[in-house]
């Protein structure tokens, strides 16, 4: 028997590599991403090929215009959008297409391009999306010209009339572009479809859907072969070779497989599989597809919670919104990796894509790293929240943008869920009942192996979204005080957390006392010298003030941690984004709700959930240790792994602190007295970690820490560095506001920078940046493809130079 199976994955093998020097003939994607001309304004006739653009802007992209622009509140878009300006913008490539591609089908795919846009190639208008985040494609094949002839491709996009999304939307070709050309035999644009129907330790059912386009006019016998891969590279399961007639405009084919002893895709091991798909036509490779694999199984127990390889856990999730912080909503793999790097260490597990289709790498990257998805649709349905959203187009828009969401994302293993709806407006509405049928339908004829779920924000039995019975999960926004009412309120359906907390907190900002919870906009006054808002448009960043909705940090995993049936939490957010700068509006800018700031740095609740969520030892202890003399200061710890937290005061014990009950982290109140305060960590009277936090001196130096040295030299990849400010011992002075000013020589420019400070009106885009709490960021970026040195020089007034050297390799 084993040697049968291995007979067949030899041979499958031996004609595989055979056929792979005819691979070049099939399917060819190349990154359509440089050599575009810009301009921003209207551009009557910029679709014609004579038009003149020689003094359009060149760029590649992706490109996101608004984050290059100047912060007003009477941009259109409005503090809640991001301030940050909209309007029309053209693009125009040209192009050449060789001969050889004459008789092939060539199309071009945006990932996303917000929004409205309208898409030309030579003169002839291809189409219009309204949907700013969706990914669509384009057939270029009976207008292209070959061989040395010029093509043009002309993109406008309309993002003039505002406000249209919540929140940032960013503005333009924002995500990547694609050129593929296929033959006339070919695989479907996004026409796979694998899944895993039964899946236990010993073996795993493969059910792989192929769907064929011909382009010939004609029927045609082909066959079809897929097999699957290891993540080595090794076959490791061949469906059997299929001989398949194709009528002479589509087809779709259906197969199974069984893969013995699969090794399972999980968050804390996450084992891809590929399943490559092969179509012969006359003994000719004419397509090879790629399809991503992971076998896992999942289930949901209104009392136990969720059970991911049956085995049970909470899904400790957070909602990020689409925005990369200081580069906008222009998608960057590293960017993105980076920021699922920094939730991974804090032990999230889950990613809400709130409220839109995320880019096609994040969804990759949440495979390959091990984080489980809520893919989320829509934000509003027919009713609007925003004036001019997507309520205008969803009667005309609704099925085509769901359905290509679906067909694009559904073979990812890390989603687990679809969203249909963020606080629809038609919970209270009785239409709700039949556009949730109408969406879930949708939904089903694409996907059946995950549920649908809605975030509510009405999660009562009278919600119509609810009571049209489609969904067996009920997603709940916030109510944190009737989560343990929630099997009255819905007997026998199953709970998810779909958004929780909205805890606000500046960094580096910390007010006395520290033990009271607030709720914005309930507490709006200073009591004890202690609001939700400052005069100067901060918040505490003790974990003690929310948004009256919301709840704290604390309080909401407090919760989930204590009921099995609570199985998830999803933490509004993970990250700061642009827009929605509740408690404040103008000048505010930027949201107060993230865990980590717009610009990377973790706030201290950060490692609240890393103390709770991981499994490695953390010992963290906040404020700073820069007061007024005689100050009561309220010094916090969070800790995991030890019994007792003991502190320190200039060597002097402030006493033994315990966390009991559900406490999640320890409190000394203190006389401020300068110089450092320490903190033992211990168990079973062992020291476990120790901390310490000085008084610091003035600014004495600027100190450079780039998170990758090397890069690659692709004109893509990134270095984050972080400046900090320290005084001459090498402590970071916290209230240091130094304006560092940036120098780079060599191959790379600074692609974007940043302090976390949800005021700052500086540009994102520039070569300066004023130190916020301390702290402020510059992502440099590799420039071409040419390896080399870069070498950054931050300067600031009255500080000797910082110098440091990445390489682009
Ligand atoms: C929710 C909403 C989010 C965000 C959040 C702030 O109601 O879904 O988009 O506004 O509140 O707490």
């Amino acid at each position: 028997m084993i040697n049968r199976y291995f007979k067949i994955l030899t041979s499958v093998t031996l004609l595989f590599m055979a056929v792979m020097s005819h691979a070049q003939t099939g399917r060819k994607v190349e990154n359509f991403n440089t050599g575009w001309t810009f301009h921003l304004g209207d551009a009557g006739g910029a679709e014609q090929a004579n038009f003149k653009d020689e003094q359009w802007r060149k760029l590649n992209l992706p490109h996101d215009w608004s984050i290059e622009g100047t912060f007003s509140k009477d941009n259109p878009a409005t503090p809640e959008g991001g301030a940050l300006p909209g309007g029309i913008g053209w693009y125009r490539k040209t192009f050449t297409v060789p001969q050889t591609l004459q008789g092939k089908q060539v199309y071009i795919d945006f990932d996303g391009v917000y929004q409205k846009s309208t898409v030309w190639i030579n003169g002839h208008q291809l189409g219009f999306r309204p949907n700013g985040y969706i990914s669509f494609r384009y057939d270029l094949t009976p207008y292209l010209k070959f061989g040395g002839q010029q093509n043009l491709i002309a993109v406008k996009v309309d993002n003039s009339v505002q406000p249209n999304s919540r929140w940032y939307s960013g503005s333009g070709i924002y995500r990547n572009v694609w050129l593929v050309s296929t033959g006339k035999i070919a695989i479907n644009h996004w026409g796979t479809y694998v899944v895993t129907p039964q899946v236990s330790a010993a073996k795993a059912t493969i059910k792989f859907a192929v769907s064929l386009k011909n382009s010939t006019g004609a029927k045609q016998s082909i066959e079809i072969k897929t097999r699957i891969l290891d993540a080595a590279g090794a076959t490791v399961a061949a469906f059997g070779t299929i001989d398949y007639q194709l009528n002479d405009t589509a087809g779709t084919h259906v197969q199974e497989v069984v893969l013995n002893n699969p090794r399972l895709w999980s968050t804390t091991n996450p084992y891809l599989y590929k399943a490559v798909t092969q179509i012969m036509h006359n003994k000719q490779v004419v397509d090879t597809y790629t399809t991503p694999l992971g076998i896992r199984y999942f289930s949901f127990d209104k009392d136990k919670g969720f059970f991911l390889n049956g085995k049970n856990m909470k899904m400790l999730g957070v909602c990020n919104h689409h925005d990369l912080g200081s580069l906008g909503a222009a998608v960057n793999m590293r960017a993105l990796e980076r920021q699922l790097e920094i939730l991974k260490s804090m032990g999230v597990n889950a990613i809400r894509t709130s409220h839109n289709a995320p880019a096609p790498e994040l969804l990759d990257l949440c495979d390959r790293m091990g984080f489980l998805v809520m893919d989320e649709a829509f934000d509003v349905w027919r009713k609007e929240k925003a004036k001019y959203d997507y309520h205008l187009y969803f009667d005309e828009w609704h099925t085509r943008d769901l359905a290509d969401q679906l067909l694009r994302d559904r073979n990812h293993p890390s989603i687990i869920m679809w969203s249909v709806g963020n606080e629809i407006r038609e919970q209270a509405d009785s239409t709700g009942i039949a556009i949730a049928h109408d969406l879930a339908r949708t939904v089903r004829q694409y996907d059946v192996t995950r549920p649908i779920v809605t975030a509510n924000d009405r999660p009562s039995s009278g919600n119509f979204i609810v009571k049209s019975g489609e969904f067996e999960l009920v997603g709940y926004n916030y109510h944190h005080r009737e989560y343990e009412k929630f099997h009255e309120t819905f007997p026998g359906k199953i709970f998810i957390g779909t958004e929780t907390t909205s805890a606000l907190e500046t960094r580096g900002v910390y007010d006395m006392p520290s033990d009271s919870i607030r709720r914005w906009p309930n507490n709006k006054d200073s009591q004890n010298g202690v609001g939700t808002m400052n005069e100067d448009f901060t918040v505490s960043a003790y974990d003690n003030v929310s948004a009256r909705w919301g709840s704290t940090h604390e309080e909401t995993w407090k919760l989930i941690k204590k009921h099995d049936y609570l199985n998830s939490m999803f933490i509004w957010t993970g990250f700061d984004y642009l827009g929605e700068p509740t408690p404040y509006s103008w000048p505010a800018r930027s949201s107060y709700f993230g865990v980590i700031d717009l610009a990377g740095f973790p706030k201290d609740i950060f490692y609240m959930y890393q103390a709770e969520w991981t499994s490695k030892p953390v010992l963290h202890i906040f404020p700073h240790w820069n007061w007024k003399p005689g100050k009561t200061v309220d010094v916090w710890s969070y800790y995991n792994n030890a019994d007792e937290v003991e502190l320190y005061l200039n060597g002097k014990s402030l006493g033994i602190r315990k966390k009991t009950g559900d406490d999640l982290h320890v409190m000394w109140r203190v006389q401020y007295q300068a110089g450092m305060l320490k903190a033992v960590s211990r168990k079973n009277g062992k020291v476990v970690l120790t901390r310490t936090i000085n008084t610091a001196g003035a600014p004495a130096r600027i100190e450079l820490v780039a998170d990758r040295k090397q890069i690659k030299a692709d004109g893509q990849d990134l270095s984050f560095v972080t400046v900090r400010i320290l005084d001459a011992a090498g402590n970071v002075v916290p209230d240091a506001t130094n304006q560092v000013n940036f120098n780079l020589q060599g191959k790379g420019f600074i692609a974007g920078v940043d302090n976390g400070d949800p005021l700052s009106h500086d540009p994102f885009k520039a070569n300066y940046r004023k130190a916020f709490h301390g702290l402020a960021l510059a992502i440099i970026q590799s420039a071409g493809k040419q390896a080399g040195t870069i070498t950054l020089t931050a300067t600031a007034d009255g500080l000797p130079a910082a110098k440091l050297i990445l390489q682009a390799k």
